[in-house]
């Protein structure tokens, strides 16, 4: 049987966090046992929205890196690369702006949400309504059939098909259709109860010390039904319950919400035991990261480039031939 062929990509926009492993990176790690991976660092789709300070990305770039090895993306076994090292990718853009109808771009919904949700800057910009093509050839170069990601990224794959369609169609066979491989959007909250999200600055990164996630969980909002400790409270309505549900054992979980309907435990002792149990599941990552980080990640990093590079020259071959260019 043939391998799956799968693409995925991240914006270097910092440090990764327990949202990223759950709603990304889990599933990558799954893949790559038994497909072809190709791992992108997309910093040309970075630019997109922060063109007008780019100084952050070099050092988002290395720190995405990082965190991918501590997870356990093995550079033997995927292909880790930085986009703007493959420049196929921007003749293929090229190539691919010149079929792809204006209205399929701009009827992409997170287009206008993303105008509207960053309206403190101005997004009205060619590169920024090219996007989801940028994010096209990202997964046609490579031939990709997989595509793991957010639900939130359904309609940049529906666009993505219908590019394939109307290229295979003008020009003959190319392209598979890329499906996506959904992994849900995770209900982690962070530590104040919203979503955990980099810019409400309440996630626990990947990357963060036994201290930190001590000094992160010890204060966070419970049930506000626990005023004292003998108020009896309702685990489902507490963001810790959520995170012990992800990171405790089936037992604790239970015990946990049992102790906590009952008033039988503390909410202290409650996060005493998470924190115990998000520091364990840490604990991997930690020590891979400090091998890693000895290392000379830029070399894993420019060896991933090139057989990315080589594997886009291939395909860009071969449109310019069915193109006539
Ligand atoms: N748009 C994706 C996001 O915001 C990132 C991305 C860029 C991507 N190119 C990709 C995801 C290719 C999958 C495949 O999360
Ligand atoms: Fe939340 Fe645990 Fe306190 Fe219950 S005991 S309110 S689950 S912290």
């Amino acid at each position: 049987m043939n391998k799956h062929v799968v693409m995925s990509g991240m914006r270097p926009t910092g440090a990764l966090h327990l949202g990223h492993w759950e709603g990304a990176l889990k599933s990558w790690l799954l893949l790559q046992e038994s497909a072809v991976c190709h791992f992108s660092i997309v910093d040309w789709h970075a630019l997109t929205t922060e063109y007008q300070d780019p100084a952050n990305i070099g050092g988002n770039i290395r720190q995405v890196l990082l965190d991918w090895l501590a997870v356990g993306i093995d550079p033997e076994k995927s292909v880790v690369y930085l986009q703007s090292a493959v420049k196929e990718i921007s003749e293929l853009f090229l190539l691919l702006s010149m079929m792809t109808p204006l209205g399929w771009l701009e009827r992409v919904p997170t287009f206008k949400e993303q105008q509207a949700q960053l309206s403190d800057r101005d997004l009205n910009q060619y590169g920024f309504l090219g996007y989801p093509l940028l994010q096209t050839v990202d997964i046609v170069i490579m031939k990709a059939d997989t595509v793991p990601v957010g639900e939130d990224q359904v309609f940049h794959l529906e666009l993505a098909r219908e590019i394939v369609r109307r290229f295979n169609g003008l020009y003959g066979d190319c392209f598979p259709e890329p499906q996506p491989f959904l992994t849900p959007i995770p209900k982690l909250p962070g530590v104040d109860g919203r979503k955990m999200s980099k810019s409400y600055g309440n996630a626990i990164y990947l990357g963060d010390s036994p201290l930190m996630v001590g000094e992160k969980i010890r204060p966070m909002v419970t049930d506000i039904r626990r005023k004292r400790r003998s108020d009896p409270g309702v685990p489902e309505e507490c963001p810790v319950f959520a995170l012990h549900k992800a990171y405790s054992r089936a037992e604790q979980i239970k015990e946990v919400a049992a102790g906590c309907r009952t008033a039988d435990i503390g909410c202290l002792d409650c996060k005493k035991i998470l924190i115990a149990n998000v520091n364990e599941f840490l604990e991997p990552f930690r020590q891979r990261r400090s091998q890693y980080e000895n290392m000379a990640v830029n070399d894993i990093l420019a060896t991933g480039n090139l057989r990315a590079a080589e594997r886009a020259r291939h395909t860009l071959a071969q449109v310019r031939d069915l193109m006539k260019i």
